[in-house]
């Protein structure tokens, strides 16, 4: 299943840290819990920047927004949280463990299903990072995590999530390719369990 290929640059980040995975994973609630943690900076995408905040209103469906726009903001986005004093590359080299919510896999895989080439073009020169956390979840389990919530996104249906979760798995591997050290987890585990794997790469991380 090898469909869409990632044209991204080899180039890795050390100490920055993804988490990936369709909605309803639970990367929000696993990076929740490594705040705090010394020398750890978590982070998100989209961010509370401006342009965040404008792609957050699209996703809630308060405006419309075609969706190469969309993929364009969320480069844009991208390019102020890795390159602006005080980002993601910034934060690195002072030797923080930066962990975010979500990257360019996002782009490719979702905006992808919309946009084709678009954000492939867009992301090639961002660099890859050091680890890769990807949450796998069956779709249906995901949506009926997503079904008990007051706040639903325009991304949030079954057979969107569907194409996601192949496209993550079409993907992923290439990044591995790539030199990115990949951890694979069962996202239906419980949250615990799930907190533990991730805190002991996490610490073996920190201590190199
Ligand atoms: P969140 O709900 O996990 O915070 O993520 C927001 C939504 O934005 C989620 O549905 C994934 C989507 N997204 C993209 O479509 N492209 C991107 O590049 C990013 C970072 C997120």
């Amino acid at each position: 299943m090898n469909d869409y290929l990632t044209n991204q640059k080899s180039e890795t980040v050390k100490r920055f840290v993804v988490f990936e995975g369709g909605d309803g994973s639970g990367t929000s609630t696993q990076i929740e819990l490594l705040r705090g943690k010394p020398h750890v900076w978590t982070t998100r995408e989209p961010t509370d920047s401006l342009i965040g905040c404008l792609i957050r209103s699209a996703l809630r469906g308060e405006i419309t927004l075609h969706p190469e726009t969309l993929t364009r903001l969320f480069s844009a986005d991208r390019n102020e949280h890795l390159f602006a004093k005080g980002g993601v590359i910034d934060r690195c080299n002072q030797g923080d463990l930066v962990v975010s919510d979500r990257y360019t896999l996002s782009s490719l895989v979702y905006q992808g299903v919309l946009c084709g080439d678009l954000p492939f073009k867009l992301n090639e020169d961002f660099p890859l990072p050091e680890l890769l956390f990807f949450l796998d979840i069956d779709p249906q389990i995901a949506m009926r995590r997503i079904e008990n919530r007051s706040d639903r996104e325009i991304y949030e249906y079954l057979e969107f999530q569907e194409l996601v979760r192949e496209r993550y798995k079409s993907l992923v591997p290439q990044w591995q390719q790539k030199g990115v050290r990949v951890i694979v987890i069962d996202a239906s585990e419980p949250i615990e369990a799930i907190a533990r794997k991730v805190a002991q790469e996490i610490d073996a991380l920190r201590k190199e």
